[in-house]
């Protein structure tokens, strides 16, 4: 019997890894066995028009970049989970109701050192009809300096469901600190204290099962920040970050998310983990994209072949009784980590990509190397520079892209 399965591209304004993703699954035709069945795979982009919710959806999996700010998809999606079975790549419950903050608290209560944080009720607010009085009755004066006084300095005051740097601010004295929060208006904001010194920035990209823990450097202009380096991190730490990402990852039920760590003394301190719509530009990513573009195939065509389930409900319990045990952070970790692989059908997964995406490598190697990659690049480069530097970083993405071709064909040949 043959079956076909439909991959929906949800987007917005992500122009790059959709075209080399379309490409590839294009070129590599696949075709997987899954015992007597037979399944093919279509992929298209999602429209946004009007809709009936008994209206069943086409799709059987939906790679979202979209709904964490647009509505009328977010809840197309959302009818779609639950209606018609689409599973979706990220869990936009989830994301709608797992900030920043909650993701802290979750995870310092299963024992990660996430840096002391506080919540800071805002500065000013917008007026609405109950809020003076609800001020006055119970809201309580606090000195916000002894607050910092006793984080210790330097330290972060951010929005608490913040993103793209927005609103963030470091403190390094008490007098920074009253200037920045008298800035931050109506924001909720925390603060927090800073991981420093540090050794190491690593953001943890993960997709699926599938880790990539790449070095980044925060300070450096926004082309630059996600190093190319290698062996930065020995095995031990590659498999504390792995299981660190995928724990957040299953824990709440995202399949896309990226996880910043900061190492102090030997330990990796997450700081920045709600990130369910990471980064995916090849302007920022260049040499780790086809690493990111191949991740997503592969994990976006293993949940259409298998007919994956959505994990609509969290079920946290699983991960607090190992929490409440009294082993030490690591074995904790590892007990995690085993959990979310266990989630994320890893053992099947690598079977999948073994047998039936074989060619996947080997495409994928030969496409970025093609003048249809090379035009890729050079229109998202133009859309995101001033028309006079389009050339230059077209150049220096793509000699970044063809340094990885290099890496990959020598990782190649020795597998
Ligand atoms: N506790 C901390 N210790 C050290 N550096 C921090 C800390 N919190 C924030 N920073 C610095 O500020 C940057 C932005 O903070 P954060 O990542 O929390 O905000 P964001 O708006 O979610 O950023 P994005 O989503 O774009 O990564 C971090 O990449 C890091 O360089
Ligand atoms: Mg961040």
């Amino acid at each position: 019997m043959t079956t076909t399965r439909k991959i929906g591209l949800s987007l917005g304004a992500d122009l790059c890894w959709p075209t080399f993703y379309e490409d590839i699954v294009e070129q590599l035709d696949p075709v997987a066995t899954m015992g007597s069945e037979t399944v093919r795979f279509v992929v298209d982009r999602v429209t946004i028009e009007p809709y009936a919710l008994h209206q069943e959806s086409s799709y059987d999996v939906v790679l979202d970049r979209l709904t964490h700010w647009y509505h009328t998809s977010r809840e197309w999606i959302k009818k779609s989970i639950i209606m018609d079975g689409t599973y979706v790549l990220n869990n936009p419950f989830s994301i709608q109701s797992m900030e920043k903050h909650t993701s802290y608290a979750a995870m310092m209560r299963l024992g990660l050192p996430v840096p002391e944080t506080w919540m800071i009720p805002p500065k000013h607010y917008e007026a609405t009809s109950d809020l003076q009085i609800t001020l006055e009755s119970y809201a309580q004066m606090f000195d916000l300096k002894a607050i910092g006084d006793q984080i210790g300095y330097p330290q972060f005051l951010k929005p608490f469901d913040g993103g793209a740097w927005v609103g963030v601010s470091r403190i390094d004295t008490a007098n920074d600190l009253e200037r920045a929060y008298n800035e931050s208006g109506v924001r909720l904001m925390h603060l927090q204290k800073a991981a420093e010194p540090f050794d190491l920035f690593v953001r943890a990209l993960a997709v699926g099962p599938q880790v990539n823990v790449i070095r980044y450097d925060p300070g450096a202009a926004l082309h630059d920040r996600y190093k190319v380096d290698f062996d930065f991190v020995d095995e031990d730490e590659l498999q504390l970050l792995s299981d660190m990402v995928l724990t957040i990852n299953t824990f709440f039920g995202w399949d896309f998310n990226s996880c910043e760590s900061l190492r102090v003394d030997g330990t990796f301190h997450p700081i920045d983990f709600a990130n369910p719509c990471p980064d995916s530009q090849v302007t920022s990513l260049h040499f780790h994209v086809p690493w990111l573009v191949k991740a997503k195939i592969r994990w976006s065509l293993f949940c259409a072949a298998t007919d994956r389930p959505m994990r609509l409900n969290l079920d946290w319990d699983e991960f607090f009784e190992i929490s409440d045990s009294d082993r030490p952070y690591r074995e904790k970790l590892t007990e995690y980590g085993k959990i979310a692989r266990r989630r994320l059908d890893s053992d099947r997964f690598d079977e999948f990509c073994a047998t039936q995406l074989a060619d996947l490598d080997t495409v994928t190697l030969e496409y970025f190397g093609s003048e249809k990659a090379r035009e890729t690049v050079h229109a998202k480069v133009g859309r995101m520079f001033p028309s006079h530097e389009v050339e230059q970083f077209t150049d220096h993405f793509w000699g970044l892209i063809q340094f990885w071709r290099k890496t990959e064909a020598d990782r190649l040949a020795g597998a």
